[in-house]
């Protein structure tokens, strides 16, 4: 991405900032593990939105009075040592090409203490503030569960230089920036749902009868790193006949029979942006009637959801619409008397917004508006018949309505049957 847009992203978010205030971010640190092992680092989200940088403990910090807004970078310093047991850190000048951020004011992490406690003033050299500063932006989303963003000990020498100094919370100013894409980001979208089309047709390619699940899991994230893709964007999701009504089933390590369906969710990250999509399919390449009579009320409802979507409604809409089509759709076909029991066999929420995560940032509470990205996801789980469909695509909202960004993804009945035939 291209370190304009970053420029202008903090420039945004200083803007909304009260006068005479300094902002400070934290890239986050890796998360121990066991041992000496450490989980892989993950890029704190709203970091990375402001400078495009994926490296732990920097810390950004963007101070704004009347007369300027200002962005200061602190980073690890390069050494010896830490190429050759980490890999080489970035530089200055690499910093300052990824984000835009002015080499001279990207300094060492070592420096931190001392700028934070003098030179945030009055200072003849980097003229920040005018007067002590009156607001300290901090970002307070799920405090306890994030990163370790700042230490405690720094912390206190902030206070302790600055008594008088209000604490505020930039959580929602960012979420609500990052809830409404830029082109640049619906672009690794697209790019993100491309690698994840490639590893769901390649799964289907690899289908049939008494595959463990785990090779379609290894079938996929080859396959979407073969396509250039980083990663998943989460724990793959390979579900076999009943396994497929518990939502969030990651063990991925049973047979799956004949005659039986296969729900995927999966997705492929690209540039830190996700993708989530889910297809199911029966794992022989056919669908017995009441499959079919099943995946097509579950389809018709994804479909029809998707046409509802357009600026100016709300996601409660796309909800209360899905719900009760199921419920319609469920009662034709015998499973259920009264429309409340639908929630015997559906019980999740139909959309969710998505971007740098997953289950992507920002308010429900706003109407859909032209850049917001978010899924359509409805299924329908009959434990007793061992059969969870759902059936996920990722749509952003235009000017005039929608674009499915996902429809090359092929999902319709005989798409898939003639798929499967094609191979034999
Ligand atoms: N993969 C989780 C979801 O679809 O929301
Ligand atoms: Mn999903
Ligand atoms: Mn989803």
């Amino acid at each position: 991405m291209n370190k304009n847009e970053f420029i202008k992203r903090r420039k945004t978010l200083c803007e909304k900032l009260d006068d005479q205030s300094f902002a400070l971010l934290a890239a986050g640190q890796s998360k121990h593990k066991s041992l000496d092992q450490m989980y892989k680092y993950f890029p704190e989200r709203s970091f990375y939105y402001l400078t495009g940088l994926k490296r732990e403990n920097f810390i950004l910090i963007l101070a704004k009075n009347k007369k300027v807004n200002l962005d200061f970078i602190f980073i690890e310093e390069p050494s010896d040592f830490a190429t050759k047991w980490l890999g080489r850190r970035m530089t200055k000048e690499e910093v300052s090409e990824v984000s835009g951020i002015d080499e001279q004011r990207i300094f060492y992490l070592h420096e931190f203490d001392d700028f934070i406690g003098k030179k945030l003033l009055l200072d003849s050299r980097h003229l920040i503030l005018e007067h002590v500063p009156e607001n300290i932006y901090l970002d307070m989303y799920r405090a306890g569960n994030m990163q370790k963003p700042i230490s405690f000990l720094t912390f206190k020498k902030i206070i302790n230089n600055y008594p008088e100094l209000r604490i505020k919370n930039i959580n929602e100013m960012i979420f609500d920036m990052r809830r409404v894409k830029s082109e640049e980001e619906v672009k690794e979208i697209r790019t993100a749902v491309e690698h994840t089309k490639h590893g769901i047709h390649s799964i289907f390619d690899y289908a049939k009868p008494g595959i463990n699940e785990r090779e379609f899991e290894a079938t996929f994230e080859y396959n979407i790193k073969l396509s250039g893709s980083t990663g998943n964007s989460f724990d793959t999701i390979v579900a076999g006949g009943k396994n497929a009504t518990v939502l969030h089933y990651v063990e991925n390590d049973q047979k799956i029979q004949d005659n039986t369906m296969v729900l995927l969710d999966l997705g492929a990250f690209h540039n830190e942006y996700a993708a989530d999509i889910s297809r199911t399919f029966p794992i022989n390449g056919r669908f017995t009637e009441k499959q079919a009579n099943l995946y097509n009320l579950v389809l018709d409802v994804n479909k029809k959801t998707i046409k509802k979507i357009k600026p100016g409604i709300y996601v409660r809409e796309l909800n209360e619409f899905a719900k009760d089509a199921l419920a319609d759709g469920m009662m034709k076909l015998g499973y259920i008397k009264e429309k409340s029991e639908i929630l015997k066999y559906y019980y999740h929420n139909v959309s969710h917004y998505m971007g740098l995560d997953v289950h992507d940032v920002g308010t429900y509470t706003k109407k859909l508006e032209p850049g917001v990205v978010l899924t359509v996801e409805p299924g329908i789980y009959i434990e007793e018949e061992k059969i969870g469909i759902r059936i996920e695509d990722d749509i952003l909202v235009t000017k005039d309505g929608y674009e499915n960004l996902s429809k090359d993804i092929i999902k319709d009945i005989k798409d898939i049957e003639g798929y499967f035939n094609k191979k034999e």
